[in-house]
């Protein structure tokens, strides 16, 4: 297409309407809609024109042929076209019940061409089946499309809601730096250079963590902050490498305090955002359950499947695998997945025996109970261990029994719980009918980390540990409960927070516990140490994440669908060709010479899944 037309302008014209939102009740009235090309008819003696903005599509008409000018723009008018056009709204011969504006159209008396399009890479439509690739790289057209749109727009609508209702409940918003110092807390930091102090760095913040507890001590009592958060990890589905958290801190409270307050802001966001009554108080479920049951920290309760302890079948096998998980400690549990012996063949069940070591499980033990009855393990046990272990899962003809053994209780919940959702979401067992919200309380306040070599905060390490376990910090750090939860929505951590250590001798206490040395936690969190001693009240606070709740409340799976201009899985850019080298000379003034690069590894990915 020849692109040299000469684009018109807005002079003289101004909108009057969203082309969405025309309706019979316009009818008689002179209208001025702008939008882009959705398609263009010409029917001979008829053109008509379907406009769309960001509200929807409506219907152009051109019917007099005496005005040649109108008609010839019109007739060359092509998807993707950038038009204003004015006329009066009338009724349609031929209604189209399927859109809100199908009753109406609007007769054009001007129309301008404020733009011309390329033929774009992809249609501009609903459900596009275009691959990830090249929706991202032409990401400003991707978004045109009206799912793309509408998920942005629900967002606006989630982040609004926060500010609305957090300023209703006395939170003032408050703004904290983006350079900062950096203080690793769980995942690695992106590094700012200094030009002015070269050889440092600032950081970008994980989150706003420090700042807030300071603007506690400040007396602003209640802070909240719509805030961009950097993290430098590993991407998955639902993780970007920056993203946004709704973020509250709150003073002269507790736990009980913090959760009214969250909850009620999220029964808010399902009322504007999507029109359901959440009833409050949200369930809750200590940690040490949440595991037991479910094998996770994030609980999907949307479907059954629940996780059973048979070490206890199996006190005093000989069968090697099972003694020894439970002579190093561990245990070995099941689930029951129930008729679907039908449904997975051997095969299959040999495939997820080989998927399941991703979760760190040796292997995964199955009784397949079809018409002819198979196991893997049954064999190696005594009749009574093996029926024991059926009564425990409630085995039935039909049914499959998974079984995962190991010395580590964290390996058998973390394989088992991935294993009941990967079953119910290819069984789609799951009942999508209404959300599932809960909050799951009373996390360690520690984990160790064998790479590591030392305990780490579970949360972070200004978290408060519950009083009751303060006497085992020391002697037995493995059994603290921390006083911090999480609020999870149909299986994702939505949000999480905790209540705080306001006291300087119990922080430094626990960083000591953390394996800081007291030089290290004064060069790292001086700050926050320094102002404990200046009168800090109790406080507490939590963050969702933004994402996560626009893919819960819109109920999209991947992240990437929920951010205008997301990150691939190798956080790089596609459209921008982000990260790019720099100029020479812009190293030079921020006093850094690049080793040389093994480019292999940096290869950039061309393909965003
Ligand atoms: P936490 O680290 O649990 O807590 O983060 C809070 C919430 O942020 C979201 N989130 C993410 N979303 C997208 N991409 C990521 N990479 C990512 N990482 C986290 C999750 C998570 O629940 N300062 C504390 C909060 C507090 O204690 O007040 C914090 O950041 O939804």
């Amino acid at each position: 297409m020849e692109n040299t037309g000469f684009a018109e302008t807005m002079a003289g014209i101004s909108r009057t309407h969203y082309c969405g939102e025309l309706r019979p009740a316009h009818i008689g009235q002179e209208v001025t809609v702008c939008g882009w090309v959705q398609r263009q008819r010409d029917l001979g003696q008829l053109i008509f024109i379907d406009l769309r903005d960001r509200t929807g599509i409506v219907q152009l008409a051109f019917d007099d042929e005496s005005k040649t000018d109108l008609f010839e723009k019109a007739f060359t008018a092509r998807a993707e076209f950038v038009l204003a056009a004015k006329g009066l709204v009338r009724e349609r011969a031929s209604k189209n019940m399927e859109i809100p504006t199908g009753e109406i159209e609007i007769e054009v008396s001007e129309l301008r061409v404020l733009a011309r399009s390329e033929t774009p890479p992809f249609a501009i439509e609903e459900d596009s089946n275009v691959n990830m690739a090249t929706r991202l790289k032409y990401r400003y057209l991707d978004l045109r499309r009206p799912d793309m749109q509408r998920i942005l727009m629900a967002r606006h609508r989630i982040a609004k809601t926060a500010r609305d209702y957090f300023d209703e409940n006395g939170f003032l918003e408050i703004e904290t730096p983006d350079l900062i110092k950096s203080t690793p807390e769980g995942a690695r930091d992106y590094l700012v250079p200094s030009r002015v102090f070269p050889g440092e760095f600032f950081a970008l913040p994980q989150s706003p963590q420090l700042y807030k507890q300071l603007l506690m001590v400040s007396g602003f009592d209640r802070y909240m902050q719509v805030a961009r958060c950097f993290r430098d990890e590993d991407l998955r589905a639902d993780r970007q490498p920056e993203f946004t958290q709704i973020d509250f801190e709150m003073s002269f409270v507790e736990q009980e305090d913090v959760m009214a307050i969250g909850e009620g802001f999220i029964q808010r966001a399902y009322k504007e955002v999507r029109g359901i009554d959440i009833p409050l108080p949200l369930p809750r479920m200590t940690w040490q359950e949440a595991m037991e049951r479910f094998g996770s920290d994030k609980p999907d309760l949307r479907f059954g499947m629940e996780l059973r302890n048979v070490s206890s079948c199996v006190e005093k096998t000989e069968f090697k695998v099972f003694q020894g998980a439970l002579q190093g400690g561990g245990s070995v549990r099941g689930i029951n997945g129930k008729g679907l012996a039908e449904k997975l063949s051997r095969k299959e069940i040999d495939k997820l025996g080989e998927w399941i070591k991703a979760y760190g499980a040796k292997g995964l033990a199955w009784t397949r109970l079809a018409e002819k009855e198979t196991s893997s393990y049954e064999k190696f046990l005594s009749p009574e261990e093996a029926a024991a272990i059926r009564e425990a899962l409630s085995a039935q003809p039909g049914d499959v029994l998974f079984l995962v053994a190991s010395d580590e209780d964290a390996t058998v919940f973390a394989a088992l719980g991935a294993l009941r959702c990967e079953l119910a979401r290819r069984f789609e067992l799951i009942d999508a009918s209404r959300p599932c919200l809960l909050w799951v309380t009373d996390f360690p306040m520690f984990e160790y980390s064998k790479e590591e070599g030392r305990w780490m905060a579970t949360h972070h390490p200004f978290t408060m540990p519950n009083p009751e376990d303060l006497d085992k910090l020391e002697s037995d750090p493995g059994s603290v409960r921390s006083l911090a939860y999480d609020m999870v929505i149909d299986g994702y951590e939505a949000g999480g927070g905790s209540i705080r250590i306001h006291d300087t001798n119990l922080q430094e206490r626990m960083l000591e516990a953390l394996g800081f040395e007291k030089e290290d936690a004064q060069n790292r969190f001086g700050f926050l140490l320094d102002a404990l001693k200046f009168g800090a009240p109790p406080h507490g606070g939590m963050a969702w994440g933004l994402e996560r709740l626009v893919m819960v409340l819109m109920g999209v799976s991947d992240m990437r669908d929920v951010i205008a201009f997301p990150k691939v899985a190798s956080s790089a850019d596609l459209m921008s060709q982000a990260p790019a080298p720099v100029d020479e000379k812009q190293l030079e003034e921020l006093g850094i010479r690049l080793a040389p690069q093994d480019t292999s590894k940096a290869q950039r990915e061309e393909t965003a899944d």
